[in-house]
C-alpha cells in the first residue's frame, strides 16, 4: 500500500467522485484481469454509500464485472493523464494492460479488486448491485462501495484539497477526444 493513502469513511465516499472524475474501472474474474477509463459515473446515495458507472456491453470490462459481481473506480491523477487515456483506447481481451503498460495494482481489502494507488488519487471497491434492465438497456451498473482510500496529500477529513503543490494528483475530467480539464480552480460558494 502506498505510505500516502488513508482508509476514507464509507460516509464520505461520494465526496470522491461529486465532481465527476475520470475514473479507472477495474475488474478481475477466474484469473483475467483488466482496467479501462470511464468518464461516466457518479454517486447516487450517501449511505449506504452507492454509485452508478456506465461499462458499455461491448468491453472486457463489463463481462468480468458481471461474472466477478465486483468492481473497483481508481481516480487517476493529471500525472497519469496518457495511461488513463491509454486503458480507455483499447481493450485487454487478449492482453493485460496492467503488464503492458506497466500499471502496479493490488487486491482491494474486502473484494480482492485490483486496486491502483501509484499516480492515482483514491480508490472505491465496488460491489455489484444487480440491476439487469439498466444494466440491458442503459449499460450503467449500480453498486455499493465497500471500502475506499485516498491519498492524503490530496483527499483528507472527507475534503478534497487541491493547491499547487499537488497538481500531479488533481482529478481529471474527459472533455472528449483525449482532452482533459484537470481539476483544482477551487471556488466557495458564500453561503
Ligand atoms: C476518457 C475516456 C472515458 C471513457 N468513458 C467510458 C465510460 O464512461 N463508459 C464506457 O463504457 N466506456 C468508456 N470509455 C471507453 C472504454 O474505456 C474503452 O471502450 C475500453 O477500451 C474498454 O476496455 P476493455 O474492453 O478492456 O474493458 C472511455 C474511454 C476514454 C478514453
Amino acid at each position: 500500500m502506498s505510505p500516502h493513502f488513508q482508509p476514507v469513511a464509507l460516509e464520505h465516499a461520494s465526496r470522491l467522485i461529486n465532481h465527476g472524475p475520470t475514473v479507472l474501472v477495474t475488474s478481475v474474474h477466474g484469473g483475467r484481469r483488466n482496467v479501462m477509463a470511464a468518464a461516466w459515473s457518479m454517486p447516487v446515495e450517501f449511505t449506504p454509500p452507492r454509485i452508478a458507472v456506465v461499462i458499455d456491453k461491448s468491453t472486457f470490462t463489463r463481462e468480468l464485472v458481471m461474472a466477478s459481481g465486483a468492481f473497483a473506480l481508481c481516480l487517476p491523477g493529471a500525472g497519469i493523464v496518457d495511461l488513463t487515456y491509454a486503458v480507455g483506447s483499447d481493450s485487454g481481451r487478449d492482453t493485460d494492460k496492467f503488464e503492458r503498460l506497466g500499471i502496479a495494482a493490488r487486491p482491494g481489502p474486502v473484494l480482492g479488486m485490483p486496486v491502483i494507488e501509484a499516480g492515482c488519487a483514491a480508490w472505491l471497491e465496488c460491489r455489484l448491485i444487480p440491476e439487469r434492465h439498466t444494466e440491458a438497456a442503459y449499460d450503467t451498473c449500480f453498486a455499493e462501495v465497500v471500502a475506499a482510500a485516498a491519498d492524503a496529500r490530496v483527499f483528507s477529513n472527507g475534503r478534497w484539497h487541491f493547491g499547487d503543490d499537488n497538481a500531479a494528483l488533481q482529478t481529471i475530467h474527459h472533455l472528449g477526444a483525449g482532452n482533459f480539464v484537470r481539476a483544482g480552480g477551487v471556488l466557495r460558494a458564500k453561503a
